[in-house]
């Protein structure tokens, strides 16, 4: 329904994540926040890509990604560990991970927690670690644009509806239920935006290397939304 950005929005992930897993093809990976499936699609789709096997880590303050996330990687028989705890206060030991990836963490924290979230990926990478992520930057999502948002969505369920959810919605006033549940989403979905490049620079400071590029997405409630493809790479 493009009411949330998806990993697909954002092709630069899979040749960053390949890069990775071709140099270390055994690497300990972590997903750092998720949603569903997708970040697990993504990285799936690199393991294969270059052969790799790495070791599949994913933390979530929430057990519906989780859910989502085991029951791909049992469709497709593979491992994962999940874990449902706060990444910010999360006890993770010192130098676990070669990768972390995550899509649009940065822009679901508010800015007060941006840098205690970066403070704690620096601490569990390995030397030689390397964060592959993206973050928004756009404006504030203004009523007008929430009830644009709402009614957008509506109309692609009107069109995709029946792809996304195949059985009728129509009894019970299920569906009914399904496009307030629409509205309320647009309400309440609220992006802490990055402002500029420079604040992604001052976060990622401690990082040797820094790759930033600027895309536009397909857009939530802002449209056309830039988005900024972050690769960071520790010292080795
Ligand atoms: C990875 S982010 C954004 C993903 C999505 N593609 C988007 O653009 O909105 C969303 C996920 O972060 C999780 N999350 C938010 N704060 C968290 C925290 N402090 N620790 C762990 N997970 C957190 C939420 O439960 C949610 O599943």
């Amino acid at each position: 329904m493009n009411m949330v950005a998806v990993p697909r929005w954002y092709p630069f992930y899979h040749e960053a994540i390949s890069n990775v897993l071709s140099q270390k093809p055994e690497a300990e990976v972590m997903i750092s926040a998720c949603a569903d499936y997708g970040m697990l699609h993504t990285l799936h789709h690199a393991m294969t890509t270059v052969g790799a096997r790495p070791t599949i880590i994913i933390y979530d303050i929430c057990n519906t990604p989780l859910k989502s996330s085991e029951w791909y990687a049992r469709k497709h028989d593979f491992p994962v560990q999940c874990f449902c705890e706060n990444i910010i206060t999360a006890d993770i030991e010192k130098s676990s991970f070669d990768l972390i990836v995550t899509d649009e963490f940065l822009s679901v924290l508010q800015d007060a927690y941006k840098p205690l979230v970066i403070e704690k990926w620096k601490k569990i990478l390995k030397p030689g670690g390397t964060i592959v992520t993206t973050a928004m930057t756009g404006n504030p999502t203004t009523p007008v644009l929430r009830e644009g948002y709402a009614a957008r969505a509506r109309r692609l369920f009107d069109i995709y509806g029946p792809l996304v959810i195949p059985q009728p919605l129509d009894e019970n006033g299920n569906r009914e239920k399904l496009l307030a549940q629409f509205k309320r989403f647009a309400m309440y979905h609220t992006r802490h935006m990055i402002k500029a490049e420079l604040q992604i620079r001052q976060l990622f400071k401690d990082f040797k290397f820094l790759s930033i590029q600027r895309i536009s997405t397909p857009g939530e409630c802002v449209n056309p939304t830039d988005s900024f493809q972050v690769t960071a790479r520790l010292e080795g």
